[in-house]
């Protein structure tokens, strides 16, 4: 059967010559339909990276990735993506219900099955009613709430989620985790979340996939062997869950440092340095003179 995604020999570096970065590269997996898994590796390694080339948001320098079997060379309409930062995401001059209903806007739904689409996917986040409020009206949560609801909206194939929880306070992180247990159940959906909290991956997850060091490749592929019905308590003091907590923590930590990269500065930057640096002492010394007038 085609896998709902599949990501094959994929490598992609940011700029060209002696600036050059690879972010990831020797990526290969598939994810299947209903899958939930959970992407977990260290901070700078290459996630968002590879997640926008997942969205084909970038052109990846070699490989491919590809949805239900088509090969991704831009955004797919069947694809939404969460990002963790919901006040960077959401517009504040839309009203709630607007922001839920601005990419259906963009895909060409009518007016009456786009609000029929954004009250329910409101109600999936348990944010009915508040329709007619706008972003800055709402808690960090509940903005994150409207973000998934924005995305629910599209009815994705495949929901992407970058570090979605990672900007709200614990208890709200918990409550928002349920939630996506609760809706993911519900709609059978796809999901490929990033995360670099490796219990949010365990609880979260049907399998762990675990990124090495910059440039990120996968160096564990981990079935999640916990019931389906998970619970914040309970699940996160199993033996399984301590254990698989225990194998993502080590698989992380046991990696070999990475080689330092060479500082390679770009050859204006050091006239530029100097510039900012008379600029500086000028206006130093005009405010001496301003002061001793
Ligand atoms: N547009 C860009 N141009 C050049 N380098 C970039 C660009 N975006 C990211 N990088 C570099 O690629 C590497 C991977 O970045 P990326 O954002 O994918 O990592 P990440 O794992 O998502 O990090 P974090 O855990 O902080 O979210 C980093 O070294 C970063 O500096
Ligand atoms: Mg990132």
């Amino acid at each position: 059967m085609t896998p709902m995604l599949e990501v094959a020999d994929l490598r992609h570096t940011y700029g060209s010559g002696p600036t050059a970065h690879t972010a990831v590269q020797n990526l290969k997996f598939e994810v299947a339909a209903g899958e939930l898994a959970c992407i977990v590796g260290p901070s700078g390694c290459g996630k968002s990276t590879l997640l926008r080339c997942i969205a084909g948001l970038i052109k990846p320098s070699e490989g491919t990735v590809s949805l239900h079997g088509d090969k991704i060379d831009r955004t797919p309409e069947d694809l939404a993506v969460v990002f963790q930062d919901y006040s960077r995401s959401l517009f504040p001059w839309l009203s709630v219900r607007g922001n839920v209903e601005f990419p259906l806007r963009s895909r060409g739904v009518a007016r009456a099955e786009r609000r029929k689409r954004a009250e329910e996917a409101l109600e999936w986040v348990g944010l009915s009613g508040a329709g007619a409020k706008y972003p800055w009206q709402l808690s960090g949560g509940m903005q994150q709430r409207v973000s998934i609801a924005r995305a629910l909206a599209c009815q994705p194939s495949l929901l992407l989620m970058d570090e979605p929880f990672a900007s709200v306070d614990a208890q709200t992180r918990f409550e928002l985790e349920d939630l996506l247990l609760r809706v993911r159940h519900e709609h059978e959906s796809t999901v490929l979340l990033v995360t670099h909290d490796i219990d949010e991956s365990v609880y979260l997850g049907d399998r762990v996939l675990v990124l090495s060091k910059s440039p990120a490749s996968i160096v564990a592929d981990l079935t999640v062997d916990l019931p389906a019905q998970r619970d914040q308590i309970t699940t996160r003091e199993s033996k399984n869950f301590v254990a698989l907590r225990s194998e993502v923590a080590r698989l992380l930590h046991n990696q070999p440092a990475a080689e330092p990269e060479p500082v390679v500065r770009p050859a204006s930057s050091a006239a530029e340095d100097e510039a900012a640096a008379q600029r500086f002492l000028e206006a130093e010394r005009e405010q001496t003179r301003q002061t001793s007038r």
